[in-house]
């Protein structure tokens, strides 16, 4: 089943035509969600012709297909990556038995659980970038933040097909809610802190797509082992669409950084950290970045959950949400009997502490998504190299700014020293954005639409979508 039927109102590669049931369920919730993209989703572009990539198939090769369209127009699909053949529960206790093609009773709950709070993180990121468009440093990555935004909600759809079609009721009731909650909402905040935070600038969104969608990235391939296979099917053609958004957020932060370096360079500006002087050039300073990084990092991690956790090792004995890569891990994929070095806090200092492996789940999928962070780090510092500084960006402790876990109730400098409470307070805009800086970065948002034009504070990109041209027009502006 993986030709994709384009005819129906959701296209899909699901066979559902052949579920008139489950077809009129989610024609039903369909207004409700296309009234809330054009109340929720980008505020103002609605009738504007974007060029975008739509998902047409599951090929790897030929899935995407790119043109001019008006986003409420946009073809959100549901697409699963194809059924492998003969496919085993690679972890946990039902390890080596066929996947499931049905939710087991035993885990419905669990299951269910898993599917709301990653699809609940889809539209609240649509929600947090709502405004981005009116400030867009170029046509080209306002098309962006619009491609990422259209692929947010066709994530939601993933979701939303596998409550509809497996959770029966209560999955069309979690559906339901999916477009009632609001980021940032007192009453009905979206569920996880991170996408409750504001998106305001378009520093934040290059350092959002980085670091939240990286962690988007990590849940995705931890539930793409999943034993019930239709959600490793669906997240696994997810994580194809989130390469983009990832490459969106690491090459924007090197645009700013490299336009930041040029821009001090041809200023003869020898002291990155002299912030007042690179300021007054009209760019961002590499302190401020640095601080940003802090933020967007330390807020991420919380989504990881506890370091130790039990709801953690739940899912993996159920063999529900596995590891990052778990079949090319070369051990038991039971974890009864080993341990897992954990950070932890004790008498003062951050040591590592052995722990069950079975209970460090979560804390093993943070030390892959760290991994994956450092490699984008190094591509900014060589931005930074190239133009002969010797200023580095990096990633703060895991201790510093949580709120979640092990270090949720002592105070870490970026730098892992526990500090009383009083002095990190003090130093807190040392580390993290205040108020100055978030005003200086919205000082120098401006919308620029001449096409193959960009805002003075970022450089332009390497190369255009999909090959096109410098000065192609993305998003068709002029009335
Ligand atoms: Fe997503
Ligand atoms: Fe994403």
């Amino acid at each position: 089943m993986s030709n994709v039927d384009y005819d129906s109102l959701i296209p899909n590669n699901v066979g559902l035509a052949s579920d008139r049931r489950l077809q009129r369920a989610l024609e039903k919730w369909h207004p409700g969600f296309i009234d809330w993209w054009k109340t929720m989703g980008p505020d103002g572009f609605q009738d504007l012709e974007v060029y975008l990539r739509t998902a047409i198939g599951v090929d790897p090769e030929g899935w995407a297909r790119f043109g001019y369209v008006k986003m409420p127009e946009y073809r959100w699909g549901i697409l699963l990556a194809p059924q492998e053949k003969n496919r085993r529960i690679a972890f946990g206790r039902h390890k080596g038995e066929p996947v499931w093609q049905e939710v087991p009773g035993e885990y419905r709950a669990m299951l269910r659980r898993l599917v709301v709070i990653q699809g609940d993180t889809e539209p609240a990121s649509v929600e947090q970038q709502r405004y981005l468009g009116h400030t867009a440093p170029s046509l080209y990555d306002m098309r962006n933040v619009f491609q990422v935004n259209v692929e947010e909600g066709r994530h939601l759809w993933a979701m939303v097909y596998l409550l509809h079609k497996y959770f029966g009721r209560d999955g069309r009731e979690e559906a339901e809610d999916l477009l009632m909650r609001r980021s940032g909402n007192q009453d009905k905040p979206r569920i996880l802190g991170a996408f409750n935070e504001e998106t305001p600038d378009w520093l934040s969104f290059f350092m959002f797509t980085t670091f939240t969608d990286r962690d988007g990235k990590m849940q995705l391939e931890a539930l793409a082992q999943s034993g019930f296979d239709p959600l490793a099917r669906t997240t696994r053609f997810m994580l194809t669409e989130e390469g983009h958004h990832m490459f969106v957020g690491r090459t924007g932060v090197e645009r700013v950084v490299r336009r930041t370096c040029e821009i001090m360079r041809k200023n003869n500006i020898a002291d990155p950290t002299d912030t007042g002087a690179v300021r007054k050039l009209g760019v961002i300073d590499l302190p401020t970045m640095q601080k940003k990084i802090n933020f967007h990092y330390s807020v991420t991690l919380d989504l990881f959950g506890a370091e130790i956790s039990t709801n953690a090792s739940n899912a993996y004995n159920a063999s529900l949400k596995g590891r990052f890569r778990e079949t090319t891990i070369d051990d038991d994929h039971l974890l009864h009997d080993s341990t897992y070095p954990v950070l932890k806090h004790v008498n003062g200092k951050l040591v590592n502490v052995d722990e069950p492996a079975i209970n460090a789940v979560n804390s093993r999928l943070c030390d892959d998504f760290i991994a994956d962070c450092e490699q984008v780090l190094a591509t900014w510092n060589k931005a930074i190299a190239d133009h002969g500084y010797d200023y580095r960006l990096s990633l703060p402790s895991r201790a510093f700014h949580r709120a979640v876990g092990e270090f949720s109730d002592i105070y870490a400098t970026p730098d892992g020293n526990v500090v009383g409470q009083a002095e990190w307070e003090r130093r807190r805009e040392e580390w993290l954005p205040d108020n100055d800086d978030l005003e200086f970065l919205l000082s120098l948002m401006e919308q620029v639409t001449e096409p193959g034009k960009f805002s003075h504070w970022i450089a332009p990109p390497r190369a255009g979508i999909n090959g096109k041209p410098g000065d192609f027009e993305y998003v068709r502006i002029a009335a």
